[in-house]
């Protein structure tokens, strides 16, 4: 604590953002694989899915509460480092908050256009439309197997960043978001 006193960390609201949404993002990654193991139709499937769905849906609004939380409140002012590197890690971060909107609302889209409903934990929350085969085919792409593979290198470029900078350059990047 008298560490994290002395040095220019991340405040509290920040960090609980960055690793709530890091938890729940694990989250809608095992849930889309379980998913895709259990058998089509089944009602372990449904449930799986509805999960993934409510996990979604608090991503996105958590997001969007962070975004706003960090446009008013900015960041502790970035560690020296060459140029090059401080864009690459500005942009990987932005490529994380539009992802983190981008995929919830593309799942949202396709869930709506194959005919189902969205539900938060139980509760129903929009839907069920009629099918629609034009956006389902879009969706199926945009909130697909690709994108969330590239976000999945995203995200362990951006972890490998952390461990680096941590275990390699021996700075406080990550022990001010931790
Ligand atoms: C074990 C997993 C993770 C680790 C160790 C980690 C580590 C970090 C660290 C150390 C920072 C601060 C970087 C700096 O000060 O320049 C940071 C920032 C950030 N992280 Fe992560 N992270 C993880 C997972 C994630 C995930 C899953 C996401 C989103 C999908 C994410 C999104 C972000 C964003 C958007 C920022 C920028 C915060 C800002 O300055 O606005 N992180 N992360």
């Amino acid at each position: 604590m008298t560490e994290r006193r002395s040095i220019d960390s991340y405040n509290r609201a920040a960090r609980l953002f960055h690793w709530s949404i890091a938890a729940l993002m694990a989250g809608m990654y095992l849930t889309d694989w379980t998913r895709s193991a259990l058998e089509r139709n089944s009602p372990e499937r449904s449930f799986v899915l509805a999960t993934h769905m409510s996990l979604g849906v608090l991503v996105f609004i958590l997001t969007l509460v962070r975004v706003v939380w960090r446009l008013r409140r900015g960041a502790p002012a970035p560690l020296p480092a060459p140029g090059l590197f401080r864009l690459g890690s500005k942009l990987g971060h932005v490529a994380l908050y539009l992802a983190t909107l981008f995929l919830p609302v593309t799942g949202a889209l396709r869930a709506l256009a194959g005919g189902k409903q969205i539900y938060f934990f139980g509760l129903p929350l929009v839907g069920p439309l009629d099918r629609d085969e034009a956006v389902l085919g879009a969706t199926q792409v945009l909130h697909g197997d690709l994108l969330m593979n590239l976000l999945l290198a995203l995200i362990g470029v951006h972890v490998l960043a952390a461990l680096w900078h941590h275990f390699v350059l021996k700075d406080h990047t990550l022990r001010r978001m931790v």
